[in-house]
């Protein structure tokens, strides 16, 4: 199997951070993944296309970084089965979907990140979720050495969450990803933007409003390096919502079949004054304050710092606590952020 020691991760995240880890395995076949050495004792984390990871310190752990290629299209009567190798990227698969007369994944447009990231934090935009195509997941077990498929019950997808991120934590590799695409396809343009769009708007018409809305108000990665949402939409009470609504009446909110709301974190997060806040060479987006970009810093730290000051100035206004979508990755391996310790950062 392809593997390279003291490999430099700059390239591999998209926050471009320095990080070393001793060394990366690229599996490609599942012979590859039955070679890796046992890492039980060592701590090790299962990378992507580092969209959405940050390497807090400069060593990294040992990588494994899943390198599966293929996508294959089949059909029945009424669907289209598309199943991709986890190392295809997923921007790439929209568009080949969507140029193959394949409608459904539209609204995910221009998502970073590999194909094998997309269960583990279940990418969703523009109302709508990867949970609402994928009936498969091929995972390779660490521990008795097969591959297993779970279902899409067993993945257990929730809003930025799955399976992969809990129980099945550092236990396995997802090799491949199934999605089911109904040939009965109908726009979903409930989401704000792109009710712009002519009822009658294609799939190809969806894709475009969508990638230029992403567009306007995110920034490139190549051209200011961020990692999307820093934080997770939070979801709270509605009591908690009837007391903010006292004295914000005009606060965004979206209310979850469970009774409770989500809150829009970028909007709590510009209450506070911080959007385009700028320190250390990091920063907040001026155009959206759930967005932390890199200016130029050369280290993880820098933005930990940002994010710890950002999630105590919400918390201080707001008494509700910010987690992030985005992973924390020290030479130790993951961990969560509130375990991580405070990096001193005056205003
Ligand atoms: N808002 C502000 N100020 C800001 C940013 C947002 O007031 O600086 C307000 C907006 O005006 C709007 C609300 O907050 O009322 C929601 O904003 P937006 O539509 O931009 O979406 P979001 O909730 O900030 C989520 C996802 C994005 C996804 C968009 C579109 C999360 C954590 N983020 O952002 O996903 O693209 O919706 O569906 O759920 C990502 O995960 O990396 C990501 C970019």
């Amino acid at each position: 199997m392809k593997s390279s020691k003291q490999f430099s991760l700059r390239k591999n995240n998209s926050f471009n951070v320095k990080s070393t880890s001793p060394i990366v395995y690229f599996p490609q076949t599942l012979s590859d993944l039955e070679s890796l050495p046992d890492l039980s004792l060592n701590p090790f984390y299962i990378l992507g296309e580092g969209s959405n990871t940050l390497f807090v310190d400069t060593q990294a752990p040992i990588i494994i970084k899943p390198d599966f290629k293929g996508i294959d299209i089949s059909e029945t009567a009424d669907n289209y089965f598309v199943r991709a190798g986890a190392g295809e990227n997923w921007h790439n698969l929209v568009c080949l979907c969507i140029n193959n007369g394949v409608y459904g994944l539209e609204n995910l447009a221009l998502i970073p990140g590999s194909i094998g990231a997309s269960p583990v934090q279940n990418i969703g935009a523009y109302g709508v979720e990867l949970s609402n195509f994928c009936v498969e997941v091929t995972w390779f077990d660490f521990s008795s050495r097969t591959v297993k498929t779970l279902d899409s019950q067993e993945c257990c997808f929730s809003y930025r969450d799955s399976i992969f991120k809990n129980a099945f934590l550092n236990k396995g590799v997802i090799t491949e990803v199934v999605l089911k695409l109904s040939k009965k396809w109908q726009a979903n343009l409930s989401y704000s933007g792109l009710n712009e769009l002519p009822s009658d708007a294609n799939a190809k018409e969806v894709m475009d409003k969508v990638i230029s809305l992403r567009q306007a108000k995110l920034p490139d990665p190549d051209q200011l390096p961020n990692a999307g949402s820093f934080f997770k939409n939070p979801v709270v009470s509605v009591e908690k919502l009837a007391s903010l609504k006292t004295i914000y009446p005009e606060i965004p909110f979206y209310s979850q079949d469970n009774g409770n709301v989500k809150l829009a974190a970028g909007w709590l997060i510009e209450q506070t004054g911080l959007k385009g806040y700028r320190k250390s060479q990091v920063g907040v987006h001026e155009n959206q304050a759930l967005v932390l970009v890199n200016h130029e810093s050369d280290y993880g730290k820098d933005i930990l710092g940002l994010a710890q000051f950002v999630q105590q100035e919400v918390h201080k206004k707001f008494e509700i606590l910010l987690s992030p979508e985005v992973r924390m990755i020290t030479s130790q391996g993951e961990r969560q952020f509130i375990d991580l310790p405070m990096v001193d950062w005056d205003k």
